[in-house]
């Protein structure tokens, strides 16, 4: 198993859900976040308005997934989020020791 955090703009978060739900995902976890990448958050324009402030709102997506799928929705995350301007955003990868479904004790990709 495998951790997917993608740092995404928020407007973005739609396309994002709906390109992951086409691979087959079968939960993922939101959070509202600030953040700022190399330019420190300066030159960014988000609403229209450009922020002086350091950090910056964005999306955090978080998704555990069965390794086999970890490659489709990586290249879904990015083509969906990708605006080519500054700020897109980033993923990391990292891998999980365990998973367990409360309600039925499964455990490994039985519980994702
Ligand atoms: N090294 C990092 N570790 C943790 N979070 C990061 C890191 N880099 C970026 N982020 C998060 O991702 C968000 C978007 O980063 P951003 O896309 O601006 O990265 P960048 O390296 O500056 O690339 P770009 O030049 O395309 O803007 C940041 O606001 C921050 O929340
Ligand atoms: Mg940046």
């Amino acid at each position: 198993m495998k951790k997917i955090e993608a740092i995404i703009k928020p407007f973005r978060l739609e396309e994002v859900k709906d390109a992951l739900n086409e691979v087959g995902i079968a939960g993922m976890t939101v959070t509202e976040v600030k953040g700022f990448g190399r330019q420190k958050g300066h030159t960014e324009i988000y609403r229209g308005s450009e922020y002086t402030v350091d950090f910056l709102p964005k999306v955090k997506i978080e998704i555990v997934l069965p390794d086999n799928l970890v490659d489709l929705a990586v290249t879904a995350i990015s083509k969906s989020a990708k605006t080519g301007k500054i700020g897109d955003g980033k993923i990391f990868v990292s891998a999980i020791e365990q998973a367990l479904r409360i309600r039925t004790d499964e455990k490994g990709d039985q519980a994702l």
